[in-house]
C-alpha cells in the first residue's frame, strides 16, 4: 500500500518540533494541503492552522473526514499516550486513515516508566538496574534506597510534564522525596515511583523511525537540558541541540543499533505492540557502552529542529514506509553536515514569564531556519506565546560554523525578556579539539 500522489496532511502539535515538521512535510512535491492543530505563528505560513486541540480526538475525526485528510502526524506524547492510533484503528469511519505514532500499549514506553524498565528487562535492553514502589511497600523503598549508592535517582512513573525525575545526593532526602512523590507530590504520575541505579557518562539521544516490525535510524542529537550555561539552573524543555554527535561515532552507533535498538524493535513485535511511529532513545554513554535512560515515543523539541534539516530525502516516503510497513524499502539520505538550534526563551521561564511581547527581526535575510516554538499572530504581528519562543537552526561545516549562524540570527531578533544560552555545543566543540 502506498499513499496517494497528492496527500493530505493534518499536523498535531504546535511548538518548534511541528514547524520543523512543518517545514519539511511542506517541502514534499507529494502534498497537496498541509494543516496544523493548533499549530503557531510560523505554522501558518506553510499551512493553515487550525483552531483544535490535539487530545480532542472526536473533532479530530470530523475535521479528517471534511477535509479528505490522508495522514496524520502526532508530536506530542499525550495525544499517543490517550489512545489517538486506536482510536482511527478502531473507527470504521476513518481507519483507513494511517497516523504516524505508537498505539495507546506502545506509547506506555513513555507514559509509565514502570512499563518502560519492564519492557527493557524482558529483552535484555541494557539499563540502570531498578526497582518500583507503591504506597504500600515505602519502607521497601527506603531499603531499596539503603543498598544504592548516591546519587540516587526516583522517578514517578507517569507523565510529569518533564518534572517528575529527581536526582538527589542525600539518603535522607532520597527517603523523604519518595514519601513525598507517593504522597501525591506529581499528583497520580507519582503513585508508582522508580528508583534506579545512577549511570555515568554523557548523554545522546537516538532517534528511531518504525512500521513495527523494520526501522530506520535518524541523525542522533545532544540536547542541553538546563536553563543556565555550564548546565546550572532548573531543568527546561530543551535550550539546544546539536547533531551529528561526535562521541556517537560508528563503534557507539553500531551498539547502540545491535544492543537496543534491535531488541527494542523485536520486543514490540513479539508483544504484538501496534507501533508505527518514533521512538526517541535518551541514552547514556559510559565509556562506549550504551544504557537507555528513558524511551520517549515521539521525536524531542528541540532534537526535531536539528534532525529533520539533516534529513535530505523526502519526509513523505519516510511516512509512508512506517504506516505501511515497508520502511525496508525506504532509503533515507543523510547530511554529513552539522546542525546546531538556539532556543531563544522568555525571561523567567522555566518559571513565571510573560506572553505577548511583539518580536522584531523575523523578516531579516539570515543564513538561519527560524523555527517557532511559542508564538502568536496578534493582529498581523508574531508575538511570544510561550517559554520557549524560537528554535533557530544552522548548518555548518563544524559546529562551531553552525553555531556562529544561529547567534547571527539572534542577534537580529528582539524582544523583551530575550533568553538564550551561549554556550550550546561548545563542550562538543572542546571534545572535538581533545
Ligand atoms: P528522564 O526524564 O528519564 O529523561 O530523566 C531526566 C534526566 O535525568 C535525564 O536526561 C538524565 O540526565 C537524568 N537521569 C535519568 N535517569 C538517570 C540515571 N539512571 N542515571 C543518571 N542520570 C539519569
Ligand atoms: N528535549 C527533550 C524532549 O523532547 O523530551
Amino acid at each position: 500500500m502506498k499513499l496517494t500522489d497528492s496527500v493530505n496532511v493534518l499536523l498535531l502539535g504546535s511548538g518548534g518540533r511541528e514547524h520543523a515538521f512543518a517545514w519539511k512535510i511542506s517541502q514534499s512535491p507529494r502534498v497537496a494541503r498541509l494543516f496544523i492543530a493548533p499549530g503557531n505563528a510560523g505554522t501558518a505560513a506553510l499551512g493553515t492552522n487550525v483552531d483544535l486541540s490535539p487530545s480532542n480526538f472526536g473533532s479530530i475525526k470530523q475535521f479528517v473526514i471534511n477535509n479528505s485528510i490522508n495522514l496524520v502526524v502526532v508530536g506530542p506524547e499525550e495525544s499517543l499516550v490517550k489512545g489517538i492510533y486506536d482510536f482511527f484503528h478502531e473507527d470504521s469511519d476513518i481507519h483507513h486513515v494511517p497516523v504516524i505514532g505508537p498505539s495507546a500499549l506502545g506509547a506506555k514506553l513513555e507514559g509509565s516508566k514502570d512499563f518502560a524498565k519492564a519492557f527493557m528487562a524482558r529483552h535484555g535492553i541494557p539499563t540502570a538496574a531498578y526497582r518500583s514502589f507503591t504506597k504500600e511497600t515505602l519502607d521497601k523503598g527506603y531499603a531499596f534506597l539503603e543498598s544504592l549508592k548516591a546519587p540516587y535517582v526516583l522517578k514517578a512513573d507517569g507523565l510529569a510534564a518533564g518534572k517528575g525525575v529527581l536526582i538527589v545526593d542525600d539518603l535522607d532526602e532520597a527517603k523523604r522525596e519518595l514519601r513525598e512523590m507517593l504522597g501525591g507530590k506529581f499528583g497520580a504520575a507519582g503513585n508508582t515511583v522508580v528508583i534506579e541505579e545512577c549511570l555515568k557518562g554523557i548523554e545522546c539521544s537516538v532517534f528511531v523511525a518504525t512500521d513495527g516490525e523494520h526501522f530506520a535510524v535518524l541523525p542522533e542529537a545532544k540536547d542541553y537540558k538546563r536553563i543556565g550555561e555550564g548546565d546550572t539552573g532548573l531543568n527546561t524543555g530543551g535550550m539546544g541541540a546539536v547533531s551529528p554527535v561526535p562521541f556517537a561515532d560508528e563503534a557507539f552507533m553500531q551498539r547502540v543499533r545491535d544492543e537496543i535498538i534491535v531488541p527494542t524493535v523485536a520486543g514490540l513485535r513479539a508483544e504484538k505492540i501496534d507501533y508505527k511511529g518514533f521512538i526517541f532513545i535518551g541514552l547514556m554513554n559510559d565509556g562506549g557502552k550504551p544504557y537507555v535512560i528513558e524511551y520517549n515515543v515521539r521525536m524531542g523539541d528541540p532534537e526535531t529542529e536539528v534532525v529533520l534539516p539533516r534529513i535530505e530525502s523526502d519526509i513523505m516516503g519516510l511516512f509512508e514506509g512506517m504506516a505501511f510497513g515497508t520502511l525496508d524499502k525506504h532509503t533515507l539520505k543523510i547530511s554529513p553536515r552539522t546542525a546546531t538550534t538556539v532556543v531563544c526563551v522568555s525571561g523567567g521561564y522555566p518559571g513565571d514569564y510573560a506572553k505577548g511581547m511583539a518580536i522584531s527581526g523575523l523578516d531579516q535575510p539570515s543564513e538561519s531556519t527560524v523555527f517557532h516554538a511559542g508564538t502568536a499572530l496578534k493582529g498581523g504581528k508574531v508575538t511570544t506565546a510561550g517559554g520557549r519562543v524560537l528554535a533557530v537552526t544552522s548548518l555548518g561545516d563544524t559546529i562551531a560554523d553552525a553555531l556562529a549562524r544561529s547567534y547571527a540570527t539572534i542577534d537580529r531578533i528582539d524582544y523583551e525578556g530575550k533568553y538564550c544560552r551561549r554556550d550550546i555545543g561548545q563542550d562538543l566543540e572542546r571534545l572535538v579539539k581533545a
